[in-house]
């Protein structure tokens, strides 16, 4: 996507081997490229979030691999760098998913050949990634068609998204925004309802930044306007992202998207998760039981980070200094609130059939998605 006209990937080798990305820690007020150039700096990315969204910390975590075999190509380091990857955030798979593939391509390859074909692998993730994205915006885009369809001429389609499932938490397109940014493309008016995400306000920090740039119409709201906004037939449709996603629909993503999806079925708004089929963790059934919720600092609640009127960075202390607080970063959705899996194959009922239907082969190191 596109920043002043220029066009980003968030993630890309250079031809020194680093690897650069766009820190979103010090987004929507500084644009700034940094570089990876350890292991350890790539695990730092993923722990303190300058990378997020759940496709975008497999993109890293591969890359980190290279580095650490730019470091040593040795078994030992292979398997270290995967394990200190692995811990870094315990909630999206697709960490786990990206370090399986780069075991799989690495652990049988020479040692002398092995840095070459990390690269290669961890491009060949990265692509993989913008073209499954794009396929899920072709399918959501259908889905948004026909809602435009039923709407008087002129009028937007006002989509409800939470958290920042954007193409700065993928390597390109995102997922609940391609069919945003196709819809916009193929001229179809859209508005689009960014909840704010605290306490880390990746809504208003990234996805209103993402959406700016690109030209979409978009309204900044605070989390908990979406039920009275839905009350009111102010939103025709919700899509959010995925951390990971059982294999009978269950959904875990950004706190607070449950009680978004409560509010949508009582007032009979779609709710839809868009999500690489990567995403899918065919070993779990029981989201709510079985899904690893992160828990962060206390720190990310009780102060709040912005730009001062002059200009320069901050941050500011919300609560009295004794107060105790507790930071879920997501929450399970059950799959009986999801009117549908916005895959790269299709759309799915969020149910077993459902995503068997599509995936009738889990995807697995050994076959990776495809579209
Ligand atoms: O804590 P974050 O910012 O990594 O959480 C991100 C989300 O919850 C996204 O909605 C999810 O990863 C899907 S990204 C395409």
């Amino acid at each position: 996507m596109k920043i002043n006209g220029v066009h980003y990937r968030t993630i890309w080798a250079e031809a020194d081997g680093r690897v650069a990305i766009i820190d979103q820690t010090q987004l929507p007020h500084r644009f700034t490229i940094q570089t990876l150039k350890t292991l350890d700096d790539a695990a730092t990315a993923i722990c303190d979030m300058q990378v997020r969204g759940a496709p975008l910390i497999g993109a890293t975590a591969a890359y980190g691999v290279c580095l650490a075999l730019r470091q040593d190509s040795s078994d030992d380091h292979l398997a270290h760098a995967i394990t200190q990857l692995a811990a870094t955030r315990p909630t999206a798979i697709n960490l786990r998913w990206a370090l399986e593939q780069m075991r799989h391509a690495l652990q049988n390859c020479p040692p002398a050949q092995r840095v070459d074909q990390a690269y290669q692998r961890a491009a060949a993730l990265c692509e993989d990634d913008v073209a499954v994205c794009a396929a899920i915006g072709q399918y959501g885009l259908e889905l948004i068609q026909g809602i435009a369809a039923r709407k008087p001429a002129g009028q937007p389609v006002n989509i409800l998204t939470h958290c920042n499932a954007g193409w700065l938490a993928t390597v390109d397109w995102g997922t609940a925004t391609a069919p945003i940014y196709q819809a916009h493309e193929a001229g179809i008016p859209i508005h689009v309802w960014v909840d704010e995400t605290r306490p880390r306000n990746q809504g208003a920090a990234l996805t209103a930044f993402e959406l700016g740039h690109h030209g979409v119409n978009h309204t900044l709201i605070v989390d908990n306007a979406g039920g009275h906004l839905m009350q009111h037939g102010l939103v025709d449709l919700c899509i959010v992202g995925t951390d990971r996603t059982t294999a009978s629909g269950d959904v875990a993503n950004k706190i607070g998207t449950y009680l978004k999806a409560l509010a949508a079925k009582d007032n009979g708004v779609p709710f839809y998760v868009a999500l690489p089929s990567t995403t899918i963790d065919w070993t779990l059934d029981d989201g709510v039981r079985d899904i690893p919720i992160e828990q962060r600092a206390a720190e990310e609640v009780l102060w709040v980070n912005g730009q001062t009127a002059d200009g320069s960075l901050t941050s500011v202390q919300i609560a009295p200094d004794i107060t105790p607080a507790a930071n879920y970063g997501f929450d399970v959705t059950p799959a009986r609130l999801i009117s549908g899996l916005i895959t790269e194959r299709g759309i799915a009922t969020a149910s077993r059939a459902g995503l068997q239907s599509l995936f009738p082969k889990p995807t697995t190191v050994d076959q990776p998605a495809s579209y």
